[in-house]
């Protein structure tokens, strides 16, 4: 394969965290082996510490061994991708240090400069000031943010604000990581590729959705963070809104970045709101405590270690959403995400509307309506519930509900599924915008979830418990029986 992407300056700020060890070193890894990074491309580590760029080289090539594997490097390729990086070391909150970053001055003045902001959001200002008192901000320079992109929608707009000083909305790249992953792509395809779907996707034909997002992981070593923010913020305003837009919106006109953006922020504007009024109805909030997560014995989140007593965080949320628009019409879609849940699976589910009368009522007491199943982890797939009669010369006949299963990784065998971060960072390399978040999309976003947790905060009442292991708090049960309807949990 030959090198597709444009030479770049990729600027990987927070280079030694943890996102940066764990996820885009070993990322631009596979860039580099798929030979997709064009051979001038450099990658220029910059974090506090000071370190050679040879002892950088190292810390990469440990990072890659701890989290690919040994076996998964090649040393051909390694050999290459090391030749990419130099190390600058120094303080990112100290503007006067940035000229460090000088010797990056177009040197050539159609390169690319790419900078990925791997650290936390406090550090966002300060490392645009500086990147644009070296005028690395100019028309080809592009900006990466991370989440987490706020704590509410009034410090989702400081940063907005802050970063748009120095850099437009077209040169801006915010990751939400559910947007590369390949399953999620493939709704696009399945949505807008196949008529069968296209034409059944609305009120006529649905009875409802759902999406889970289930993990079987707790808060890994990240307790403080994690109770600052809760799964609401850390999963759903994010990830799990943003799965939701993609099965909601409306087929955009193309697909590039204006197009599928438009279309989103139309279904996050249409959310909706909750309210004191609905919220006891329309959510539920839950904390685990001690279980059985992966067969070990686990304990509860407020005996993890560096925990306060009497957090009262959510690690689970239920949500009954509603989009307000003509397609959506009575249509709830049912959100589910929690942290030590049964296991890790993320899953859209679309249930159609049953059928209007049962002629094998003899047999069928009341025939289940299909369902598709879109798997996006792990064992990423489609499946199709559906009634089939059963073989045989019986008077009577049987049916019997089966499933049209395409496994991915059956149906495309030996190709490698790509991890998100490769798809973002190829992107973000290309200048391509579509698998990023525009900023109205994340302030809809926000208002949603800032008027679900004041409407949590007026109610006052804490989380209900669940067992690590289980799926979630018996509350998320009822509040979808409630309609007479109940979770996929047949996995
Ligand atoms: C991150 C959250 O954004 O997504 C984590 O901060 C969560 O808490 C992770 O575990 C889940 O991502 P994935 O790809 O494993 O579903």
């Amino acid at each position: 394969m030959t090198a597709t992407t444009p030479c770049c300056d990729f600027i990987l700020f927070g280079a030694l965290g943890d996102l940066a060890r764990r996820k885009l070193l070993p990322a631009l890894y596979q860039l580099e082996k798929a030979e997709l990074l064009h051979k001038e491309t450099r990658i220029i580590g910059v974090a506090r510490e000071d370190m050679s760029d040879e002892a950088f080289r190292s810390k990469v090539h440990e990072s890659l061994q701890k989290f690919m594997g040994k076996d998964a490097l090649d040393l051909a390729v390694w050999e290459r991708f090391a030749k990419r990086f130099k190390f600058i070391g120094f303080d990112l909150s100290d503007l006067a240090a940035y000229g460090a970053l000088s010797v990056l001055r177009q040197q050539d003045s159609k390169r690319a400069v790419v900078s990925y902001l791997a650290t936390p959001p406090q550090l966002f200002s300060a490392i645009c000031k500086g990147l644009s008192e070296q005028g690395l901000n100019d028309e080809n320079a592009r900006i990466v943010l991370e989440k987490p992109l706020g704590h509410d929608l009034q410090s989702s707009c400081e940063i907005n604000q802050r970063v748009g000083e120095y850099f437009s909305e077209s040169q801006i790249y915010r990751i939400d990581h559910y947007l590369g992953k390949e399953t999620v792509l493939n709704l696009l395809a399945l949505r807008f590729a196949n008529s069968i779907f296209s034409d059944q996707w609305s009120h006529n034909s649905i009875d409802h959705i759902q999406i889970t997002a289930a993990e079987q992981v707790g808060v890994e070593g990240r307790w403080s963070y994690y109770d600052d923010a809760g799964q609401l913020r850390d999963m759903v305003q994010n990830h799990l809104l943003q799965v939701l837009a993609l099965v909601a919106m409306e087929p955009p006109t193309r697909l590039d970045a204006e197009s599928v953006r438009e279309e989103k922020i139309k279904v996050l504007r249409s959310l909706r709101p909750i309210t004191r009024h609905n919220v006891v109805d329309d959510t539920v909030r839950g904390q685990y405590t001690t279980g059985i997560a992966g067969e070990k014995k686990v304990p509860g989140y407020l005996d993890e270690e560096g925990a306060k007593a009497a957090s009262t965080t959510e690690t689970f949320v239920a949500i009954k959403a509603h989009i307000d628009n003509w397609r959506w019409s009575n249509v709830p879609f049912y959100l589910r995400t929690g942290k030590r849940m049964a296991q890790k699976r993320t899953e859209i589910v679309i249930s159609f509307k049953p059928q209007p009368h049962n002629i094998f009522h003899e047999t069928v007491n009341q025939l289940p309506p299909n369902r598709l199943v879109i798997r996006l982890q792990p064992d990423e797939g489609i499946e199709i519930q559906m009634m089939n009669k059963v073989p045989g010369l019986g008077k009577q006949m049987l049916l019997k509900p089966t499933t049209l299963d395409l496994s991915f990784d059956e149906t495309f065998e030996n190709q490698r599924i790509a991890d998100a971060y490769e798809r973002l960072l190829l992107e973000a390399i290309q200048g391509n915008q579509y698998l990023f978040v525009a900023r109205e999309e994340v302030e809809h976003a926000w208002r949603w979830i800032d008027g679900i947790r004041a409407a949590w905060q007026q109610l006052d009442e804490a989380p209900k418990n669940y067992a690590a292991g289980s799926w979630g708090p018996s509350a998320s049960v009822t509040l979808i029986a409630h309609d007479g309807r109940e979770w996929d949990d047949d996995f």
